[in-house]
């Protein structure tokens, strides 16, 4: 593996940046914030539904073995038991007999407190997942949790997925949606929230081929990280070992990421096994047993599942894009961000507020929007508008000029080359398109120069 490049941004940057751009938010940060729950902001919730959308064209459009699934978050509370959650999902916490905090036992060393050095509580169990009740009355017959995980809904929904969809092995389920844990250890920004977001795939496969998809599957998502633009180098696998795995999992890699404090599980890759489907079989009752009509066989599918966080992805992808250099002499903090999940895509400047430059450049914002977020900007000089759209990843600046009143051409600016090209309105909307694709331009379109940022046109 190649050696990590030094990285140019720390946890401090980074937060400070999402909170001023807009990207991340504190909840309720009027009330002083609510611990490990953030929310994300206007530019925030564009990288996040991007984040989402690249998963799901790969996973679900691209491919003919999986569907989609969205299941309620709320289950019934079986569920839970069948799962292992209710005995299993818990850490081991110690209390401080002066100050009351709690710690994961993992989270101390020696036997005080880290805080203020007070003597502990003996470890007791404490279950991770949010409890609540449904009905009006707080009986325990009511109880109900909220997700920590989106998989059980998949796991439920097996038998409908195979009768309503005739899907044969091998195949999948695909979901996103919210999951909720009472994490005990916080902070680190988005890496550990208490509400959190999962892109999930349960992968049925016949047993004798588990191995086999697990291996593809660990491949698989690797790419996909590099595909999106992380470095290589910034990303690891590392396998559990027997001590680290799950009571479900009989294999497990990590995909990890060198986030700022360090490496840490960005994604997880699993073979469950038959546990799953074995075990809510035994509670619900149904057979959860798959027929194979070509070898007349019953069988129990082992389950591979890749199990990827929304946020902490987007962490990894803010911290591997992020980066400083020099642009027309100046220093300049840019978010190299593939064009796939750059918030805003094109963002329209008239070089000055005259009244016929700002309504041909309203003219051209009214037409790229309907095709790209775009963003209109005439504040202050050409050159800090650029560096406010570098800083928030927008691959493409277009600039209306006054020639561009006679000629009818304008600019498009690069991001990442700092390259400009000159070309007619007309063209526009094409070669953006072409350029947010990852076409190169080769041939300019008729009329069209190319030159640098600082460079004269
Ligand atoms: N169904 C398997 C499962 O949930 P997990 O390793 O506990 O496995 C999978 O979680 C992924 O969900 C993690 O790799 C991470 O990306 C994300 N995740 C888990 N807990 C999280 C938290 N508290 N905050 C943010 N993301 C979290």
């Amino acid at each position: 593996m190649t050696k990590p490049a030094p990285r140019k941004v720390d946890m401090e940057k980074l937060v400070s940046l999402c909170r001023r751009r807009g990207f991340i938010f504190p909840s309720s940060e009027i009330y002083g914030g609510l611990s490990s729950c953030w929310d994300y902001g206007p530019l925030g919730v564009e990288l996040k539904k991007n984040i989402k959308q690249a998963w799901w064209k790969t996973i679900v459009q691209e491919r003919d073995d999986m569907v989609g699934l969205d299941a309620s978050i709320l289950m019934h509370p079986q569920t839970w038991e069948a799962s292992g959650h209710l005995e299993g999902f818990k850490d081991p916490l110690v209390e401080c007999k002066s100050c009351h905090l709690r710690w994961r036992i993992d989270d101390i060393k020696g036997n005080k407190c880290p805080s203020c050095g007070g003597e502990l509580t003996e470890p007791h169990l404490f279950n991770l997942m949010f409890k609540t009740f449904i009905g009006p009355i707080e009986e325990e017959a009511s109880v109900v949790y909220l997700r920590p995980e989106t998989a059980q809904g998949m796991f439920v929904n097996f038998e409908n997925v195979v009768n309503s969809t005739r899907k044969r092995l091998p195949f999948g389920i695909a979901q996103i949606g919210k999951a909720f844990r009472n994490e005990v250890t916080t902070g680190n920004f988005i890496f550990r929230c208490r509400e959190f977001e999962q892109m999930e795939i349960e992968f049925f496969v016949r047993p004798e081929t588990a191995k086999q998809w697990f291996d593809y599957w660990v491949e698989e998502r690797l790419g996909w990280y590099v595909k999106l633009g992380i470095k290589r180098e910034n990303l690891r696998l590392h396998q559990h070992t027997k001590e680290e795995l799950a009571h479900y999992a009989r294999e497990c890699y990590d995909i990890d990421y060198l986030y700022p404090m360090g490496w840490a599980e960005l994604e997880g890759i699993a073979n469950r096994g038959d546990f799953d489907l074995v075990q809510h079989a035994k509670f619900s009752g149904k057979s959860l047993v798959y027929y194979d009509e070509e070898t007349k066989e019953h069988i129990v599918p082992y389950i591979i599942e890749p199990s990827a966080g929304v946020d902490r992805t987007a962490l990894a992808l803010l911290c591997d894009a992020y980066d400083e250099d020099i642009a027309d002499g100046e220093k300049r903090v840019l978010l190299r961000l593939h064009t796939d999940l750059a918030p805003i895509k094109v963002a329209v400047l008239p070089l000055s507020r005259r009244e016929n430059l700002v309504s041909l450049a309203k003219e051209v914002y009214a037409d790229l929007r309907r095709h790209f977020m775009t963003q209109y900007d005439d504040a202050q000089s050409i050159g800090r508008r650029y560096r406010r759209q570098d800083e928030i990843g927008t691959p493409f600046c277009v600039t209306i000029d006054f020639q561009s009143l006679e000629d009818k051409q304008v600019t498009i600016r690069e991001r990442d080359t700092l390259n400009q090209i000159r070309l007619p309105i007309a063209e526009l909307k094409n070669t953006l398109q072409a350029k947010l694709a990852g076409e190169e331009l080769f041939v300019l379109p008729p009329g069209g120069s190319i030159w640098k940022e600082g460079e004269n046109g």
